[in-house]
């Protein structure tokens, strides 16, 4: 007899906060504003932590990119996080909540000698995401102690849209650099080393991360075999998907962790490389779900399609225009009317692409309705523009106490302005 294993899928998602808060805060606080949930956020840290428990030196970077707040990052740094950061600026942020020395991981590509010498000022464990590299950090700042590579493993993998085909995608080092590069590093004094990737974004498949850790551990062994060094640390990057889409499951992290342990178990202890450290650098994992766009619809319009114009757009979260990403969007208090409209919910950006939604069933939409674009806690305000002199919204936090806090405030028509020097440019015009 056959058995089939029938997993339930959930066809809808439901607002994990409360739509009667979200109305409250939308009364006090003018839309458009990103409100992350704090206490969604910690239960996340700690369920990806306790998945890896059974590694000492188990450490989660928090990629800065994705949510570039510091009061988000005060609240990682609580739960043991350290700070994966991309540039100058975020190592700043990291620097301002105390996030520092090998708390932080310097994963930068295309670098500027001044990057590389704030990190090496903070101590950041420094990710090379080129072989040219190492005689640019001798050249202009010195090499560290540590160093790692970042390896793209080329046809090896597969990607997906979001980070590009490893064998089409800028970043890191081919398999035979990866060996040149620990060589050169042993030859000039380095003494600890790291191996890192980072293959894909938003990947919902489990087993993907379990390959991506066999794949370096398998290389971890042969460094250690060919070039006797012993590699400290892996990084097996980000990219750990969410379920955008209603349907989707989450990654199941207690899966990846186990079946990692078991991978280590098998890889790395026999050729007696324990204890060696395994990393992550997730985002959108961690503050993705927990992060809502809250925007007011302010007119509809129907001509070819059913429109309804929101007051926010494109250059408050581009993914929709950018990828075609899907963003569930909940109307606040119509949860469980029926969704028989079809419309396309947009911003008011002068391109086509400033859509949040395209012929989506919804229900009934009226100016003034609040709706809540899901799963916009990474990559999300902080890939924000200000294209059509747009300005970037407040960012609110959720506290567990259920009180709200401003975290950012919204820009102002100052701000905009504020790089231009020009005779008679006044931010705010009196209007007649
Ligand atoms: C090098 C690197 N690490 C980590 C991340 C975080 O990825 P995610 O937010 O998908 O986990 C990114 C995302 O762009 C990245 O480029």
């Amino acid at each position: 007899m056959v058995f089939v294993r029938r997993v339930p899928l959930l066809m809808t998602k439901r607002l994990s906060i409360d739509g009667a808060k979200i109305q409250e805060i939308a009364a006090e606080f003018p839309t458009p504003f990103y409100l992350y949930d704090e206490a969604g956020i910690r239960n996340t840290v700690r369920e990806l932590l306790a998945a890896f428990s059974w590694c000492e030196g188990f450490r989660e970077y928090f990629a800065v990119k994705a949510t570039p707040n510091p009061h988000l990052l005060d609240i990682l740094k609580e739960e043991g996080c350290g700070a994966d950061c991309s540039s100058l600026n975020e190592l700043v942020l990291s620097e301002a909540v105390g996030v520092t020395g090998d708390w932080i991981m310097f994963t930068s590509n295309n670098t500027p000698a001044n990057d590389y010498a704030k990190a090496m000022q903070l101590g950041a464990l420094i990710n090379l995401d080129d072989i040219t590299q190492i005689q640019y950090m001798l050249e202009n700042v010195g090499l560290p102690e540590v160093l790692s590579f970042r390896y793209n493993p080329g046809p090896l993998r597969e990607g997906n849209a979001i980070i590009g085909n490893p064998e089409e995608a800028k970043y890191g080092f081919t398999r035979e650099q990866l060996f040149e590069g620990y060589a050169m590093l042993k030859a000039n004094g380095v003494e600890r080393f790291g191996l890192h990737t980072m293959v894909a974004s938003n990947e919902l498949n489990a087993d993907f991360f379990v390959e991506t850790a066999r794949m370096l551990f398998e290389i971890t062994v042969e460094i250690f075999q060919k070039l006797d060094i012993n590699i400290d640390f892996v990084n097996l990057g980000g990219g750990i998907g969410i379920p955008y889409k209603p349907g989707e499951q989450a990654v199941d992290l207690k899966h990846v962790g186990q079946a990692i342990h078991q991978l280590y178990k098998e890889i790395i202890e026999p050729a007696g490389l324990h204890p060696m450290k395994v990393l992550m650098e997730n985002g959108r994992m961690i503050t993705g779900p927990h992060g809502f766009l809250v925007t007011k619809a302010i007119h509809h319009k129907d001509i070819y399609r059913n429109y309804i114009g929101v007051d926010a757009c494109m250059a408050n979260l581009m993914r929709p225009g950018m990828y075609g990403a899907y963003h569930h969007i909940s109307v606040v208090g119509k949860e469980d009317e029926p969704a028989d409209q079809v419309y396309d919910v947009v911003g008011s950006l002068c391109e086509n692409n400033d859509k949040f939604a395209i012929n989506r069933n919804l229900p009934r939409i009226d100016e003034g309705d609040i709706l809540v674009i899901h799963d916009a806690g990474a990559h999300g305000h902080s890939m924000g523009f200000q294209y059509n002199g747009k300005l970037r919204s407040a960012e609110l936090l959720l506290r567990e106490d259920g009180t709200v806090q401003e975290i950012r405030r919204a820009e102002t028509a100052e701000d905009y302005f504020s790089t231009l020097d020009y005779p008679g440019l006044v931010a705010r015009p009196t209007l007649s």
